[in-house]
């Protein structure tokens, strides 16, 4: 299989990853049509875009011509089959691995042959998804970092069967698209989340051996390690739910301790504390 030149990319579910790479894609130029379950849920998506571009204006890091031409470039739709002329698909949709096959198996008789398929899997084997469709040769990973607009990392994951071709041309449209794309094989976490994960636990653990305070924690990290931002808000950002999930994914996998989410954010889950997106976390947001 040779790649076909990449000019329109697909992106399937458009929260806050779908939408931060469908607004990476237009910045780059590609032509994206972004998919959602519902035209609410498509236009919110669309706002979100908008209103960082425009931040990106009154800051003056973009042109407002350039603004409105990225914009321009973005299709919206709820049915899959309006994916049909994507050379790249890029799958965002929740972290559930019969949910993802659904949608695989349900590409493939969209896209041409030669497109590419990847998914923005966090902790699920992008090896098992590609299993799901009969060309896993054009199956790879493409873990962006939330927020992805803002975070230069791109894993470039390549799964059992996945191509040279794929692999080499998803690593191309993350450097168009800016990022600092690595090419990595299909472990459990891949690289960062592999580090990240079992970290942000023991910074929750902490919380309760020390007995410290989210802002203090917050605080040592940053004051103390050179954080960008405290663990507490990160995990905020990344979403309880997320990180839960992805924590208890490469528990299973990997039976390292650290792996295992700590009662107290299972707890917060499951209380629908799920961090920014829910209004409430670790920290209370406003609106
Ligand atoms: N999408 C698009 N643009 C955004 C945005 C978003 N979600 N959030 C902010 N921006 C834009 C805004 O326009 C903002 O400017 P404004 O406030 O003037 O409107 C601009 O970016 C800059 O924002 P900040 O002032 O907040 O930027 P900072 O300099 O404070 O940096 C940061 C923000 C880059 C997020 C930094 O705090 C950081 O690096 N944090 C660590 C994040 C991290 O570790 N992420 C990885 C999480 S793990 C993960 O994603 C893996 C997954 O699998 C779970």
């Amino acid at each position: 299989m040779s790649a076909p030149e990449i000019r329109t990319i697909g992106v399937v579910g458009l929260g806050a990853m779908g939408a931060g790479i469908a607004q990476l894609g237009i910045e780059a130029g590609y032509a994206v049509v972004g998919r959602e379950v519902s035209d609410e849920l498509g236009e919110k998506a669309r706002e979100r875009i908008a209103h960082f571009l425009q931040r990106k204006v009154d800051k003056e890091q973009m042109m407002a011509d350039a603004r409105a031409s990225a914009l321009e470039r973005l299709t919206l739709t709820t049915g899959l089959a309006d994916l049909a002329e994507c050379d790249l698909v890029i799958e965002a949709i929740v972290e559930e691995l019969a949910a993802k096959l659904e949608i695989f198996a349900a590409l493939e008789g969209i896209v041409r042959p030669d497109a590419i398929l990847a998914t923005n899997t966090s902790a699920l084997s992008v090896t098992e998804i590609a299993a799901a469709t009969s060309l896993p040769k054009r199956v790879v990973g493409m873990h962006f970092f939330n927020p992805a607009p803002l975070m230069p990392l791109v894993e470039v994951v390549r799964a059992e069967l996945s191509s040279d071709e794929a692999v080499e041309a998803a690593y191309a449209v993350g450097e168009k698209m800016g990022k600092r794309p690595i090419r990595c094989h299909d472990t459990p976490g891949f690289v960062v989340n592999r580090v990240l994960i079992p970290l942000l636990n023991d910074c929750i653990r902490v919380l309760d051996e020390a007995r410290v305070s989210p802002e203090d924690l917050d605080t040592a990290m940053t004051a103390g390690a050179g954080w960008p931002m405290g663990p507490c808000t990160l995990v905020d950002l990344v979403g309880i739910d997320v990180h839960v999930h992805a924590s208890e994914a490469l528990y299973e996998k990997l039976r390292e301790p650290r792996m295992a989410p700590p009662p107290r954010i299972v707890a917060m889950r499951n209380a629908g504390l799920l961090g920014r997106k829910s209004g409430r976390g670790f920290y209370s947001y406003d609106g």
